[in-house]
């Protein structure tokens, strides 16, 4: 199956061109989020996907009817891609629940006006990796991951080839400083070949962002999937009372079971198995890959533990939350 990999890049990220335009990236920075909007952000491969259920079992007070009939991405519309407007419009969904997987320097601004509620979704890092190197496999609109190697090293340092060489990173950097300056596209989807950075940018800057808005931002609740995983029903209750939503303990348990990795697996609504077959090549692997903490280490080597342990120690060293993740 040939793949059909053209990026937009936005911004100095790189988006998956069949989803993203340059101009449904620019709509979405100005989008007029109303009061009762619930926004669910996150990098891909954290939880996104799991918390949407989450969110619409809860609206509906357990009750599974909406969250298997209708596609999860048509009733979570994802901010930035180029349908948003069209499903939103069409949709009579109450409370509406968007999606984003935009950073928030871009997306704080248009935030800022307005009380929307925001949950963002953070996982272990080495854990998004793995899934996200698993889901390049099968996402046809993803470059190749290449070997778990390269794929590491361009999840930590943001480029392909010769990835420790921060002189290769130096280079890229100002040839894409000259191509933004300029507005050479077209250099930019060369280099982007070239190089091939990790698409919707870094992990690191993601998470640093977004969590530094907890202290400030009262309508920001952080969940990790870490904490979805070892104690759903404290979650749904923390989400539902979040989303001043109490549940009486038999529809906390509904969400519970209906929410599960092995509930979401069968569901078509969200288990992505109706997507047709040259965007996702289901033969190369599921959505609803594993559902676990710790898969990283049935790929790690104890090197690359100890290298990526490093990058994180000195990436994260300005961070104001602390991260309990399993290091061991
Ligand atoms: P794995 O590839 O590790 O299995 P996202 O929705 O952000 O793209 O994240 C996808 C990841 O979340 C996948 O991880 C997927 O299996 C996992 N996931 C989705 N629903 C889940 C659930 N109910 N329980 C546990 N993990 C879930």
């Amino acid at each position: 199956m040939s793949r059909m990999d053209v990026m937009e890049v936005f911004n100095g990220i790189l988006f998956p061109g069949h989803l993203h335009t340059q101009d449904s990236l620019e709509i979405a920075l100005k989008f007029p989020f109303q009061d009762t909007d619930i926004l669910i952000a996150s990098y891909p491969k954290s939880g996104t996907t799991w918390m949407q259920e989450m969110v619409t079992l809860i609206s509906n007070r357990g009750d599974p009817h909406l969250s298997q009939t209708v596609p999860n991405w048509a009733r979570a519309p994802w901010l930035e891609q180029h349908y948003f407007a069209a499903v939103l419009e069409a949709s009579s969904i109450t409370p509406r629940v968007i999606t984003t997987h935009l950073p928030h320097h871009l997306l704080g601004l248009t935030l800022q006006s307005s009380k929307a509620k925001v949950i963002y979704v953070s996982r272990n890092p080495k854990d998004v990796l793995v899934s996200f190197y698993h889901f390049h496999k099968m996402a046809n609109f993803l470059p190749e991951p290449g070997t778990f190697p390269e794929f590491l090293n361009r999840f930590l340092e943001g480029t392909c080839e010769l990835t420790s060489r921060k002189k290769d990173t130096f280079i890229f950097q100002c040839l894409v400083t000259i191509a933004d300056f300029m507005q050479l596209d077209e250099m930019y989807n060369i280099l982007s070949h070239l190089f091939v950075p990790v698409s919707y940018g870094s992990w690191f800057d993601h998470v640093k962002e977004w969590t530094s808005q907890t202290a400030t931002m009262s309508n920001l609740l952080h969940i990790t999937y870490e904490e979805m995983s070892l104690d759903p029903h404290g979650t749904i209750k923390r989400v539902s009372s979040f989303l001043q939503c109490p549940l009486m303990d038999d529809e906390v348990n509904n969400c519970v079971k209906h929410c599960s990795f092995s509930s979401m697996k069968d569901n078509k609504m969200v288990n992505y198995t109706q997507i047709a077959e040259e965007i996702m090549d289901h033969s190369k692997g599921s959505f609803m890959r594993k559902g676990k903490i710790g898969d990283w280490k049935n790929m790690f080597t104890e090197e690359q533990n100890q290298y990526f342990r490093s990058v994180f120690k000195s990436k994260m060293q300005n961070c104001i939350l602390e991260f309990v993740w399993d290091e061991q």
